[in-house]
């Protein structure tokens, strides 16, 4: 009996069904987001087919689940097997978003590079296996072609074709860039529709759980997140991992967003080089300040993102405002929260900023949104103001409040170990974080903690100057 085809309406945004268009999904709640996509009604002899292999419900306590941690495989980059928990797991499906052009065609052709044993299938149906070998060259740093790695590519973008082809191949690994390629022709609607994307997505997960494959699955995501595909598949993949960074600048984070096999806390920094990604073991190196003598406005924050603390050098002019109405703009920073730090300023502490332009930036193309990194910017701010230049070797740590006090973050002990890592003399925090086994423990680190209560102490402390 052939399977009847019936319209229905997908919400973009979450993936939701409904039997007519509504203006707003009543699942997510987002407006505009309904779009049409056919869905095939499953027959009654594909529905009876699906009885024959049924599972059988076993107890958790079985020895026979066999829950072996060593078969994790290795993808050649230490920082990428940390974010997914320590390699990947046979049989898991990955979603590796991003926007266009961030890197994850890349990231993924270096796995097979680096693992010259790891038979891998590259999917591509964005680029030419001539294309492809030109960037492994390229990644290699190699003219004549030479290659010595187990890597298999194919440029095909039907799904049951790509499954073919890897049952017959039967790889260590299966790369699919992107999903937003690949279309099922069971489905009438055009590749990179959302049906096409769930419908190919399930059947490269069932693939992938079947033959104990493990499937990484290239999806691209726009900078607000919005466009339909890889946010609908979410929650049925394993793993799903985010690059993130500006294109401009060329370092990158990796994050993952969900992690059945792992922390969801970690972080990677990667950087763009003309021969591929690099890691960046040590972040707080290349995010701070290079330069030996001091200069006005700038001030180092230490930033909590994921699991890892790391040092970031934030930037602040301040000048007289050259038209009527002053101007504020961040970037990598949140500019609500700077106008809330400069109206602190300006209420609580007297300083009269009110007529004044005041630009922030974070170094690096890096995005803050500890709070811990409110003291580096206020610091920053001041000395713009005063043009009075921090000594580089004195860091920050502290959020500031609306009263102008100074207060406690988390994780100051971790804070403090990588300030005295790198060299810094000094760590400024709230006289509030530290309790005294910890002003004990901490003085042993070779570096000097100064406890500032509110901003009037820490002008007096760090410019010997009262307000303006
Ligand atoms: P790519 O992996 O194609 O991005 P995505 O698959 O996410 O769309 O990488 C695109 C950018 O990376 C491209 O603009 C060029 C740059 N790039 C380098 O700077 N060095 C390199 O070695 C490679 C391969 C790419
Ligand atoms: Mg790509």
């Amino acid at each position: 009996m052939p399977s009847k085809v019936k319209t229905v309406w997908y919400c973009t945004s979450c993936g939701n069904e409904t039997s007519k268009w509504m203006g707003r999904c009543p699942a997510c709640g987002e407006w505009n987001t309904m779009k049409e996509g056919l869905s095939r009604e499953k027959s009654a002899s594909s529905r009876d087919k699906s009885l024959v292999n049924v599972s059988e419900p076993v107890p958790l306590s079985l020895k026979e689940i066999s829950v072996t941690e060593d078969s994790r495989i290795s993808v050649g980059s230490p920082e990428v097997e940390r974010i997914l928990g320590g390699g990947i797991v046979p049989g898991s499906m990955i979603l590796l978003g991003g926007e266009p052009g961030i890197g994850k065609s890349t990231l993924a052709l270096q796995i097979p590079l680096r693992c010259k044993t790891l038979r891998t299938l590259y999917v591509s149906g964005e680029e030419s296996p001539k294309q492809i070998k030109l960037r492994a060259m390229r990644l290699l740093r190699q003219e004549d072609g030479e290659m010595e790695d187990n890597c298999t590519v194919l440029g095909e973008t039907m799904v049951d074709n790509i499954i073919r082809h890897a049952r017959e191949l039967s790889p260590d690994l299966m790369v699919v860039d992107s999903i937003q390629t690949i279309y099922s022709d069971n489905i009438e609607s055009a590749a990179s529709s959302v049906t096409q994307i769930r419908e190919c997505a399930a059947a490269l997960l069932r693939f992938a759980k079947e033959s104990n494959i493990p499937v990484i699955l290239i999806g691209h995501i726009t900078k607000d997140g919005s466009i339909a595909g890889p946010k609908v598949l979410e929650h049925i993949v394993d793993v799903v991992l985010q690059f993130e960074g500006d294109t401009r600048h060329s370092h990158r984070i990796l994050r993952s967003i969900k992690n059945r096999f792992g922390s969801t806390d970690e972080i990677a920094i990667f950087e763009m080089t003309g021969s591929g990604l690099r890691e960046v073991e040590n972040p707080s190196e290349i995010l701070t300040p290079l330069h030996g003598e001091s200069l006005s406005g700038v001030a180092v924050g230490s930033m909590v993102d994921g699991s890892r603390p790391f040092l970031i050098e934030i930037q602040a002019l301040v000048s007289t405002a050259a038209y009527g109405v002053p101007q504020r703009s961040a970037t990598g920073y949140d500019s609500r929260r700077l106008n809330m730090l400069l109206a602190v300023l300006e209420k609580r502490a007297g300083f009269k900023l009110s007529a004044k332009d005041v630009f922030l930036n974070v170094a690096g193309g890096m995005r803050v949104s500890d709070t811990a990194c409110d003291l580096a910017v206020v610091v920053a701010v001041l000395s713009s103001n005063f043009d009075l230049p921090v000594s580089p070797g004195i860091c920050f740590a502290a959020e500031v409040g609306l009263s102008g006090e100074i207060r406690p973050v988390g994780r100051i002990e971790a804070r403090i170990s990588e300030a005295a890592r790198l060299g810094y003399r000094q760590i400024y925090i709230s006289s509030y974080n530290l309790s005294d086994d910890m002003r004990r423990s901490t003085a042993r680190a070779g570096i000097s903690i100064v406890e500032v209560a509110d901003i009037a102490a820490l002008c007096r402390r760090l410019f010997k100057a009262d307000n303006d």
